[in-house]
């Protein structure tokens, strides 16, 4: 059995009797997502919103599983909850300044796991965005996508493949243009699949080539503005347009 909690939120929770692994366990309210269920077990979202003492309320997501397990070093056989992937992938991403939801609550007791992050307000996913969002600035669309190409680099940086690296996995804040010149933030979410590798420079590809799929309603100049970002390149000499068609072909193999 495991068990953490941050601080900050020990007293909203604990009022709301939602402090320890069973109370948490035994939630019950709308599903965000419903259960999707697998290989005997399943994994369900909830949105909750908790109000505290000066009646603020505070948004969280619940991520329950049981019998979603994967086999590791050290439980070869019965395997462990794959949120214990996304909870080490948090507090690393954390030490290493990525922007990743906070981490509230993570628990673990047999085969059944618990996830609490605090919600990422004021964010919306890219795609969600992207969607709500169709008449941007050629300079908005610049912004957008210099902000998502330096979380992805950040990302990468700190030796994490995300693994289902998509749009909505991407989450996406206006701001003031003067306190960081793309005029975005960005947040990634959904570590389950993730992991730290040390062949992140070859295994990034990998996620980029899952990004460009996905984004198929992209236009091919913010695709551009996108991969320069995250080369940190003024012009796609030979060798970076030589990657990006292969990125480009890679992407659409996938796509079939
Ligand atoms: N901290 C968060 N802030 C905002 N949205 C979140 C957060 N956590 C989860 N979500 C929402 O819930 C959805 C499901 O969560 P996710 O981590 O992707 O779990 P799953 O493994 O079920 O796909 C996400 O696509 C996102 O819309
Ligand atoms: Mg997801």
């Amino acid at each position: 059995m495991q068990s953490t909690h941050s601080p900050q939120f020990q007293q909203l929770l604990q009022q709301h009797q939602l402090a320890s692994f069973e109370q948490l366990w035994n939630y019950q309210g709308d599903w965000f997502e419903p259960p999707n269920r697998e290989r005997g077990g399943w994994s369900g979202v909830n949105y909750i919103e908790l109000a505290d003492e000066a009646g603020v309320k505070h948004g969280f997501y619940l991520k329950r599983q049981q019998a979603h397990m994967r086999r590791t070093w050290q439980y070869p056989i019965a395997g462990e909850p794959t949120f214990v992937r996304e909870f080490e992938i948090l507090q690393h991403l954390s030490k290493h300044h990525v922007a990743t939801p906070t981490l509230v609550f993570f628990g673990s007791q047999q085969d059944k796991a618990i996830l609490l992050t605090e919600a990422l307000t004021g964010f919306l996913a890219a795609d969600e965005w992207l969607k709500n969002h169709s008449n941007i600035s050629i300079s908005q669309q610049n912004g957008l996508m210099q902000a998502l190409a330096d979380a992805v680099r950040n990302l990468h940086h700190a030796g994490v493949q995300h693994r289902s690296l998509y749009l909505k996995h991407l989450f996406v804040k206006e701001n003031n243009a003067d306190i960081n010149d793309s005029g975005f933030e960005v947040a990634a979410i959904d570590f389950e699949k993730s992991r730290i590798t040390v062949l992140i420079k070859w295994f990034r590809f990998s996620d980029l080539i899952t990004l460009h799929y996905r984004t198929a309603d992209l236009r091919a100049s913010n695709k551009l503005a996108f991969f320069k970002q995250y080369f940190a390149i003024q012009h796609l000499t030979p060798f970076y347009k030589a990657l990006c068609r292969y990125l480009h072909q890679q992407s659409l193999q996938k796509r079939r």
